[in-house]
């Protein structure tokens, strides 16, 4: 979408993945969707660190709503949940530097129940302009797939009717393609700023694979849709819960970032451990995330067992070409696997070589001087790595 935004994937927070559904305050006064819990991960984004890595946006996912629409037919928050109102969350989040997002849905209902926008869109588009949303996540359950793309194209023109500018997150491919149905992606990168795909990412490394194995088979029909201002989204990052090992933590980072993919973390910021906490803070691997380019990165080489993906960069400022080179492993023989490949099988050439720099790990750097010189690299099982080559001069 030209709206000038989301000019490189979106960073930021949403509550989803980790919090869900979660709306028995008395129960769970910590955890549960509410005013409190944005407050306190807006206060995380900023002093952990966050904001100044990039992650910019915090977000509200469905269970925010009301049950019912407030006499003027407008969305309301629940409001025993967000007493002060979203207005006033919005500045609070506005105030600490950061942008702010919420979630609705295009059906008669969002996905876990609360009133959809189905018969609203224009006045929904409205109260969220009021409200200084900066970021929508508009979701598509409870409506005819089939047929859905119209009633985002719609919603897109209300949203930019409010003259704010509202990163516009879709979800019409997530119902489709799961349905056996291709989506119309250049209409979607007319539409929108990014898109969720595919299915729903849970807490495991399944999901992560699974999601990747969709995206993999499918690249070369959704590569040419990601640039900047518009998004393929494999779904949020799962790093720091319970599902993911240390590895696997890295190997999620470095193909989202290979994907240029949206780093949308969903997670405990008063909680997270500060190794899983280094990971999503990883400058450089954020750098190939963010590269102006936007280029979606593809699986290139499998061997064994092993899955070896490329994403071009944009080049240094003096001139030297660069590319990422993402590895993930699906071995589970217990111990760091060497693998051998060369630059020349990834289609990587450059007549003087490169000078090789893993991302996650200081102690591989070395150069290599020639496209058809084997190199060498560690993966520990299930796990994965980032590199990044630079031509020489
Ligand atoms: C759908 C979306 C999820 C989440 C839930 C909320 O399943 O794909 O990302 O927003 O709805 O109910």
């Amino acid at each position: 979408l030209d709206n000038g935004l989301a000019r490189t994937p979106p960073m930021g927070w949403m509550h989803w993945q980790r919090f869900r559904c979660l709306v028995d305050c008395d129960i769970y006064p910590d955890e549960c969707i509410s005013e409190k819990l944005f407050r306190a991960m807006a206060d995380h984004m900023v002093s952990d660190g966050y904001l100044a890595a990039g992650y910019e946006y915090v977000m509200i996912d469905d269970c925010w709503a009301d049950k019912e629409r407030d006499a003027k037919g407008r969305l309301q928050p629940d409001p025993d949940r967000f007493p002060s109102g979203i207005k006033n969350l919005s500045d609070y989040i506005h105030g600490k530097g950061l942008k702010f997002g919420m979630y609705a849905d295009y059906g008669l209902r969002t996905c876990a129940g609360y009133p959809g926008s189905l018969l609203y869109l224009e006045r929904d588009a409205d109260t969220f302009a009021e409200w200084e949303v900066d970021y929508l996540k508009f979701d598509g359950c409870y409506s005819d797939w089939q047929f859905i793309d119209k009633g985002y194209i719609q919603m897109g023109k209300y949203l930019n009717a409010t003259g704010r500018p509202i990163v516009y997150s879709c979800s019409w491919p997530a119902y489709q393609e799961p349905n056996g149905m291709q989506s119309n992606y250049t209409s979607l990168a007319e539409t929108c700023n990014l898109w969720r795909n595919w299915d729903d990412i849970d807490d495991g490394w399944n999901n992560v694979t699974e999601i990747l194995d969709w995206f993999s088979s499918n690249q070369d029909r959704l590569a040419p849709f990601s640039a900047p201002g518009h998004w393929n989204d494999p779904d949020m990052l799962i790093i720091g819960n319970y599902g993911l090992s240390l590895e696997q933590s890295k190997a999620q980072m470095a193909i989202w970032s290979i994907m240029a993919a949206p780093l949308i973390m969903s997670v405990d910021l008063r909680t997270i451990r500060p190794e899983f906490r280094d990971i999503l803070l990883n400058r450089d691997v954020i750098a190939v995330n963010q590269d102006p380019l936007g280029v979606m990165g593809k699986l290139i080489l499998k061997r064994k067992n092993i899955d070896i993906w490329t994403k071009p960069l944009s080049d240094t400022a003096d001139g030297r070409s660069r590319v990422a080179i993402g590895l993930m492993s699906h071995r589970v023989d217990g111990y760091p696997y060497r693998i051998g490949f060369t630059l020349g099988e990834l289609n990587i050439t450059s007549p003087r070589g490169f000078n090789l720099k893993d991302l996650f790990d200081e102690n591989l750097k070395h150069p290599v001087y020639s496209d058809s010189e084997k190199i060498y690299v560690r993966v520990k099982p299930t796990g994965g790595t980032l590199l990044v080559a630079t031509s020489l001069k």
